[in-house]
């Protein structure tokens, strides 16, 4: 039997369209490229979290000479959150990018390793983490989707090894 699997998600074309929140969410994800470590892509990815407190914490990727070694900005949020953030849970995550070369818009699009890591965040907190890619220009399009499953269908979960 033939399926169809719809995943929904809303698109901006520039920054000023989205709420204020996010739009500092966003913006704070394009600040986080400054704290990528990447002497050997050059591409800077920073990514912000929204606590429900309020705060917003940081991270940039982390590269390695030993290339498999580096970890992605989400990925390394991720697990520094797991211990500053008291247990708190995220709301949203923004994720933007920089990279040496002219006219690129497009929003990113996370790694299937990151998808991965906010299902476990999202499974953890029991509660879905909304998610805005953006691209390092307020004059770039943006994405939004209300939580992983838009954008990794099928997810592997704890409630497979059970
Ligand atoms: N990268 C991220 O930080 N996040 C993603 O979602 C995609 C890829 C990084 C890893 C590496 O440092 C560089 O981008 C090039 O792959």
């Amino acid at each position: 039997m033939q399926k169809e699997l719809h995943i929904s998600y809303e698109e901006f074309n520039n920054w000023a369209e989205l709420n204020e929140q996010d739009r500092n969410l966003l913006s704070a994800a394009q600040d986080a490229t400054g704290l990528a470590y990447v002497p050997y892509s050059q591409f800077k990815v920073g990514a912000a979290v929204l606590l429900e407190s309020g705060k917003i914490y940081k991270a940039g990727n982390q590269e390695n000479a030993s290339y498999p070694v580096t970890i992605c900005a989400e990925r390394t949020l991720l697990s520094t959150l797991t211990s500053v953030a008291n247990g708190e849970k995220i709301l949203a995550m923004a994720v933007s990018y920089y990279k040496n070369s002219e006219n690129y818009t497009q929003p990113i699009s996370p790694c299937g390793m990151c998808r991965q890591a906010i299902v476990e965040a999202e499974t953890r907190q029991g509660a879905p983490i909304t998610i805005i890619l953006g691209a390092n220009n307020p004059e770039n399009k943006v994405y939004k989707v209300d939580g992983i499953a838009s954008l990794l269908p099928f997810q592997f979960t704890s409630e497979d090894l059970k």
